[in-house]
């Protein structure tokens, strides 16, 4: 008979996450792991939504008493067009990825980019060091970009496509877009390097920089969390240099959901690392 304080009552809140397809979501893991620490009445589910049922779909979650979900692939940028109220993180990234309910309007959030800033911190840098160098041009990274500039970092961008580059320096002013074969070169002047390409994930071919050429107080993130440790981690940390992965921003950006959904701000801890870190490893 499992304990009674596990099982939601009738005045559960309820939150959830919102993709297609879902089943790979750690979401509900992480916010699993929360509610019961803090032995919070509540639930939170996978919600497989298909694209062309999502507005529909979360007024009726809305109007069904959630107080509100995360949003992940494919359905950001659908969030961020059905919100009332947008945060400036949402306006910045052109995308949502924590919607609350209440009050009959939809407010959404993207924790992205401060779910990366935090993880950064946790692993003793200053993300405000100096300047740093983006790889990739996707989704995740017009929020952490935006977040960095946000924090008075110079940021420069390489992307395979300049093109897409280019589209995030006209939302993103200041934002310096270098071509992706300069990549190595620009190396040298850079506080912090972040690989938010799908490069070195598992499946993927490794992402190919000349490590040779950073500074020997550069840091080196990599938001990919599956493998942890990506083949650009390793050769950093065999270099000397700090790492970050990419376990801190998925646990740091489920933060403000968790606070709003079911009012206890959570923290992110070795206990919680494990129990998601048992999930992402290997049988
Ligand atoms: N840690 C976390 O919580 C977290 C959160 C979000 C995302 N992620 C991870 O971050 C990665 C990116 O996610 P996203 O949603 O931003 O993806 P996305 O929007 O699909 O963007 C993918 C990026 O990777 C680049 N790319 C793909 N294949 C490449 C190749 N062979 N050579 C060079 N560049 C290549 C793309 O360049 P083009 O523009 O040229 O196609 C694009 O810039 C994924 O691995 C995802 O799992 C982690």
């Amino acid at each position: 008979m499992p304990s009674p304080s596990l099982i939601p009552s009738g005045k559960a809140r309820v939150a959830g996450v919102a993709g297609w397809p879902v089943a790979h979501s750690r979401s509900p893991r992480i916010h699993g792991f929360w509610l019961r620490r803090y032995g919070i009445d509540g639930a939170y589910v996978p919600l497989a939504i298909r694209p062309d049922q999502f507005d529909l779909a979360v007024r009726g979650l809305a109007a069904a008493g959630f107080s509100g979900i995360n949003v992940t692939v494919p359905h950001k940028r659908a969030a961020f067009e059905l919100c009332d109220v947008l945060s400036p993180a949402a306006r910045r990234a052109g995308a949502a990825n924590t919607l609350v309910f209440q009050d009959g309007q939809i407010s959404g959030d993207n924790t992205d980019g401060w779910g990366f800033l935090a993880s950064l911190r946790e692993r003793g840098i200053d993300p405000a060091a100096g300047p740093a160098l983006l790889l990739g041009a996707g989704g995740s990274s017009r929020a952490i970009a935006a977040s960095l500039q946000e924090g008075g970092v110079t940021v420069t961008l390489a992307n395979r496509t300049r093109e897409r580059a280019e589209a995030m320096a006209r939302d993103l002013p200041g934002l310096r877009v270098i071509d992706w074969e300069q990549r190595s070169a620009a190396l040298g002047d850079q506080a912090l390097l972040v690989n938010t390409t799908t490069l070195g994930m598992a499946g993927q071919p490794a992402l190919s920089i000349d490590l040779d050429r950073a500074g020997p107080r550069t840091a080196v993130a990599d938001i990919v969390y599956v493998p942890l440790e990506t083949p650009l981690l390793a050769q950093a940390r065999a270099r000397g240099l700090t790492t970050v992965d990419g376990l801190g921003l998925l646990l740091h950006q489920a933060r403000p959901g968790f606070a709003a959904w079911f009012g206890v701000a959570p923290e992110v801890d070795a206990a919680l690392r494990d129990f998601v870190l048992a999930d992402l490893l290997p049988a």
